[in-house]
């Protein structure tokens, strides 16, 4: 029978294209099956990572919260921690303020005390204005008097007394005169009441009194019978203190003799004596260079605004 090859023939020519196009479709099935499959999981998988994801986020917001709170609670712990350091500052300002006012009543009260301690070991005469103004009786010695070294002394014969306390004053001033080659010498120390008596009454006979009151106090009104005053010489002057005043060693003295406490207590143009360049006098360091720096003479200032420096005499 000729039929099965002509069967053969005319059978796979029509089933082979839906054959082949069910073979592709079925991949195609197959294939986007699992595909949606894959990408189902693939949507769970995100889902449940969006959901951890909320979690998380829920988590962080709710911790942030707390966090927050928890700032806000530092916040308020640490202003009230501020108040309390502000209001501990103040009592301690306050407790300061006090133990200040208390160490400066302590330190005038210790200040008070050394100055009257000072005060009392002061003669409260030495910074008397005498000269014609203050007088001193006849029993008026000075409490400690000491003998000028003879090194210091013009004449070789006679020797001269100061008010101990003033020595070592006078003494530095000399060495000092001496370092800077100024040649200086005391001619006139300590004089009592007795010596100027007698001082006075020949100058008196000789000059007349009149003229001898111009440069030779009385009796009690020399500033020569309290220790503290001295008569400078230089050599080259014959012995004599005339001329003193245009030598080295008082231009010396006028520039110096504040360091050492000293005054020139007659300067030119004074309304107690004739000038007198020779006698300087003791009243201490801290009002000869106020005296100095100011340009003031001793005995233009009040007696109440020498005696304020009475207490500072030796320092
Ligand atoms: N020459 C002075 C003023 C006196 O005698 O103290
Ligand atoms: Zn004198």
């Amino acid at each position: 029978m000729q039929l099965e090859p002509h069967h053969k023939k005319t059978f796979w020519p029509h089933v082979l294209p839906s054959l082949v196009v069910f073979v592709i479709l079925g991949g195609v099935i197959v294939y986007e099956l699992g595909a949606t499959k894959e990408l189902r999981e693939k949507t769970a998988a995100l889902e449940s990572d969006l959901a951890a994801t909320k979690a998380t986020t829920i988590a962080l917001t709710l911790s942030n919260n707390q966090l927050s709170q928890k700032l806000s609670d530092l916040r308020l712990a640490t202003l009230g921690i501020s108040d309390t350091l502000a209001s501990t500052q103040q009592n301690i300002d306050a407790v300061k303020t006090q133990v200040g006012g208390v160490e400066q009543t302590v330190g005038a009260i210790g200040g008070a005390v050394g100055t009257l301690q000072k005060l009392s070991q002061v003669d409260p005469e030495i910074l008397k204005k005498y000269s014609k103004v203050y007088f001193m009786n006849e029993n008026y010695v000075p409490a400690h008097l000491i003998a000028v070294p003879q090194e210091y002394i013009y004449s070789d014969t006679r020797p001269e007394q100061i008010l101990t306390n003033v020595s070592p004053y006078l003494k530095n001033l000399l060495d000092a005169a001496k370092a800077d080659g100024i040649t200086l010498f005391v001619k006139s120390g300590y004089r009592s009441f007795a010596e100027q008596k007698s001082l006075k009454s020949n100058y008196s006979v000789i000059y007349g009194k009149g003229t001898a009151n111009s440069f030779s106090a009385e009796q009690g009104y020399s500033e020569h019978q309290l220790g503290t005053a001295v008569d400078f010489i230089t050599t080259g002057l014959n012995g004599k203190l005339d001329g003193f005043g245009t030598t080295p060693s008082y231009k010396w003295l006028l520039e110096n003799a504040h360091r050492y406490g000293f005054i020139l207590s007659y300067p030119k143009s004074n309304t107690y004596y004739v000038y007198e360049p020779w006698h300087w006098r003791f009243v201490g360091v801290k009002l000869a260079t106020f005296l100095h720096d100011a340009k003031v003479n001793f005995y233009d200032l009040d007696q109440r605004d020498i005696d304020k420096y009475l207490a500072s005499t030796f320092d």
